[in-house]
């Protein structure tokens, strides 16, 4: 029996939409237009207000082939800022960053798969920064075959990387960012949750009323449902979740409508 059986799967991580009827004009607006882009798009940029360090600064950018969600996340005063799951093309990322008044400080995966990946090592090589990834995705990443990019014809591999551990917290951009380790869609997926903000960046685990496939190397069905039930459900229900693909939601949201929360 095939780990992944279990869950129902969804579409190279796309969501598996609950509430179709209601919700599919939109939503499916989103992913064709997303489809096939290497280029990238705003999708707009959102302002969470910081008690002490003045704004915190989010943009989302729809890169790439499977239309991931690209973010740039920086201080308003400060500039300093960080790129999370850079997908493709590095030097539309950096002319983002450029447009912000960004300082670039640090790369954050949220896990190895090729579509959040892309842009690590072009991106690097203009600049230097830590690449930060879950202490068990090093071999996924290092690996074209195990992160899918061999299978999407443009083998890509990224080795000098800064490990992090689950509960491990990173300071960056004046905030504290910690690493909530959430295995299932690949064994080292994370999510980076800033407390005070109450924000949560998701990568593939937690979509909107949805969640990431678990067929593909390293997935596991089990451990999914146990990171988003039994970790990512505790938070606070006022977090905003900023998934790896599609549009933004709330832990409170998704305990009421994820098909995980009734299995
Ligand atoms: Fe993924």
């Amino acid at each position: 029996m095939s780990e992944s059986q279990g869950l129902p799967q969804c579409f190279l991580g796309q969501p598996f939409l609950r509430h179709k009827p209601e919700r599919s004009p939109w939503l499916y607006c989103q992913l064709f237009m997303g489809m096939g882009e290497t280029e990238g798009r705003e999708a707009g940029g959102i302002v969470q207000k910081g008690e002490e360090m003045g704004k915190l600064m989010v943009s989302r950018f729809v890169i790439g082939m499977v239309g991931t969600n690209c973010y740039l996340v920086w201080d308003e005063e400060t500039k300093e800022g960080v790129v999370i799951d850079p997908a493709e093309n590095g030097q539309f990322i950096l002319g983002k960053c450029q447009e912000a008044g960004m300082t670039l400080t640090a790369i954050l995966l949220t896990h190895g798969h090729f579509d959040h990946i892309g842009a690590v090592e072009e991106i690097r090589r203009a600049i230097q920064v830590p690449v930060y990834v879950g202490t068990n995705e090093k071999k996924l990443l290092g690996d074209p075959e195990m992160n899918l990019s061999r299978a999407f014809g443009n083998s890509a591999e990224v080795t000098q990387v800064s490990l992090v551990k689950d509960q491990q917290i990173l300071r960056l951009a004046g905030r504290n960012w910690k690493v909530i380790s959430t295995p299932g869609h690949t064994k080292g997926s994370v999510c980076y949750y800033l407390e005070e903000e109450k924000i949560l960046f998701s990568g593939d685990t937690l979509f909107f009323e949805s969640y990431g496939r678990t067929d593909f190397p390293t997935g596991n069905p089990k451990e999914l449902r146990k990171s988003v039930v039994e970790i990512l459900f505790h938070l606070p229900d006022e977090v905003t979740v900023y998934p790896g693909h599609e549009a933004q939601t709330t832990i409170g949201h998704e305990k009421k409508y994820n098909p995980l929360a009734s299995y």
